[in-house]
């Protein structure tokens, strides 16, 4: 029997954080061996909220470097730049057509970031779940493994290919109706200065997030600044101590370990007989990975025919898709 497939990725926005690792690329790690999988750099996304020309390319490329460093296996798993793909925005276009505006003027994000930009907002940031559920239809993906937040959007993507079936696949569906899978642990990961809050790229204050590639020193720093509460013993789950259970969880999964594990092992502790031991843990859990980042970075002509192959194999699939999607749809095939 095949293989199902996997597919999921990241905007190409700054640099990654510890929630984009723990409830994005590290489960892609896990589960990579069961699937047929591809993972892509969302640089189409990235543009949906102003950004700088100068660092786009920089950005997608380094952010290829952490897939391959965090442990993307390509012997399983495809890696490719969205852009590289055009098939995506071409059928962005043919599901806006059948997508209700009311269905993405209720999307939680959009309404989050629609706020900050003010006046200015553009079309693009209304219009991004549609590219999504693009990038996830065209690979007739089984499962779609990302954080909470993005629950929402898949829950869009199914409501989309379940009306394009309805409306032009009656006989035979056209788009394959994808499952969200979100694991419990670490997705949702929350801000360093507000418990409250989930960690975030957009988060103006650098010390809310630690970052893939800090330095052992900023990670010290950003967790000796970090919000705690002055309770001495260290419990999960309580919704009072919304910090707390964030920073036990970090250590948790960071650390390989269980969550009774931890809770046995922190419930005398104070913070301050803790932050340093979370502190050396990040510090471990993310060195392995710097290393291997660096040495790919310092590695331009390996990590250029990687993305060459790896857009050579989307589009393979991607472009099947599309050409199955148009015909149900009408359109006079290209003579
Ligand atoms: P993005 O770039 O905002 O986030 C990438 C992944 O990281 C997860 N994530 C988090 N998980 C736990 N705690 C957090 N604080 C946290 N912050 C982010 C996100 O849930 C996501 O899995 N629209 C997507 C990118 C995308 C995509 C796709 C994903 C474009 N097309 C198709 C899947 C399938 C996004 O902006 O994610």
């Amino acid at each position: 029997m095949s293989k199902k497939r996997v597919l999921s990725g990241i905007q190409t926005t700054g640099n990654l954080h510890l929630g984009n690792y723990l409830g994005a690329i590290r489960n892609w790690v896990d589960i990579q061996q069961d699937y047929d999988n591809f993972f892509f750099f969302a640089d189409l996304h990235a543009i949906t909220v102003p950004h700088d020309a100068k660092t786009l390319a920089e950005n997608t490329l380094k952010m290829a470097a952490v897939y391959l460093a965090s442990g993307i296996d390509l012997n399983c798993s495809t890696i490719f730049v969205q852009s590289h793909v055009s098939a995506h925005s071409e059928l962005a276009w043919l599901l806006n057509c059948v997508t209700p505006l009311n269905w993405l003027e209720r999307m939680i994000q959009f309404k989050e970031k629609a706020v900050k930009q003010g006046e200015n907002v553009g079309v693009g940031l209304l219009d991004y779940p549609v590219l999504m559920a693009a990038d996830i239809l065209l690979y007739d993906a089984d499962r779609v493994p990302v954080g909470e937040d993005q629950k929402q959007h898949l829950e869009l993507t199914r409501d989309i290919a379940a009306r394009v079936n309805d409306q032009f696949g009656k006989q035979k569906p056209i788009l394959k109706v994808p499952e969200p899978m979100i694991r419990k642990e670490g997705a949702r990961i929350m801000s360093l200065t507000d418990g409250t809050k989930k960690m975030s790229k957009s988060d103006p204050s650098e010390l809310s997030r630690i970052e893939l590639l800090d330095s052992a020193d900023a990670i010290k720093r950003k967790i000796k600044k970090c919000k705690t509460d002055p309770v001495k013993g260290l419990t999960f789950d309580d919704p009072e101590r919304p910090e707390c259970n964030n920073l036990l969880t970090l250590y948790q999964i960071l650390g390989n370990k269980t969550k009774a594990e931890v809770a046995a092992e922190c419930q005398d502790m104070g913070w301050g007989q803790f932050k340093p031991l979370l502190t050396e843990t990040t510090i471990e859990a993310l060195q392995p990975i710097q290393h291997k980042y660096h040495e790919l970075m310092n590695n331009r002509d390996y990590l250029d025919s990687v993305l060459r192959e790896g857009a050579s194999k989307a589009s393979a699939v991607a472009n099947q898709t599309l050409a199955r999607v148009k015909a149900a749809l009408g359109f006079l095939p290209p003579l």
